[in-house]
């Protein structure tokens, strides 16, 4: 996957002349169309007084899990460890909370705003182990021109 490739295209999308919430949906449109592998991809948001995730604008199957408890599932471990957490294959994890039995393995990137931890940018894949170092540099780069939405 040339994920250089993609970088421009995910700057333009963030600049456009929509709302934040429409930036991220597109985003999220554009990355599941681009990589075959991201077959499900959001955007959770924290809220640190309640220790709470909660869903924001989202690409793929609907889900049930709108609010996770930080701490609980891939997602509510990676807003208490600030962390990239990949994880090659869902089942051979305890601490996962499913979402589809299509879902194989699982991203989840921190999304800091001055150096907080404000959410994260969480993708699925129908895939066993697709997820390398590039995926994480590329998420990472993707996350960074979010934060500046905020
Ligand atoms: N699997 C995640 C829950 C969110 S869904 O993937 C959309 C987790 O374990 O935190």
């Amino acid at each position: 996957m040339n994920f250089e490739s993609l970088k421009p295209s995910v700057v333009s999308i963030l600049s456009d002349n929509h709302t934040t919430d429409e930036k991220l949906k597109n985003l999220c449109q554009f990355l599941s169309n681009s990589v075959t592998y991201y077959n499900w991809v959001g955007f959770y948001f924290a809220n640190h007084d309640n220790k709470t995730l909660h869903l924001g604008p989202y690409v793929g199957a609907e889900t049930d899990h709108t609010i996770i408890p930080f701490g609980k599932g891939i997602c509510g471990q990676v807003a208490e460890s600030n962390q990239n957490f990949v994880v090659p294959d869902v089942a051979a994890q305890d601490n996962y909370i499913a979402c589809s039995f299509t879902v194989k393995s699982e991203i989840v990137v921190p999304l800091f705003v001055n150096g907080k931890n404000i959410g994260q940018i969480d993708i699925d894949s129908h895939v066993i182990d697709p997820f390398t170092e590039a995926d994480e540099r590329f998420l990472e780069f993707v996350n960074q021109e979010v934060a500046k939405l905020f």
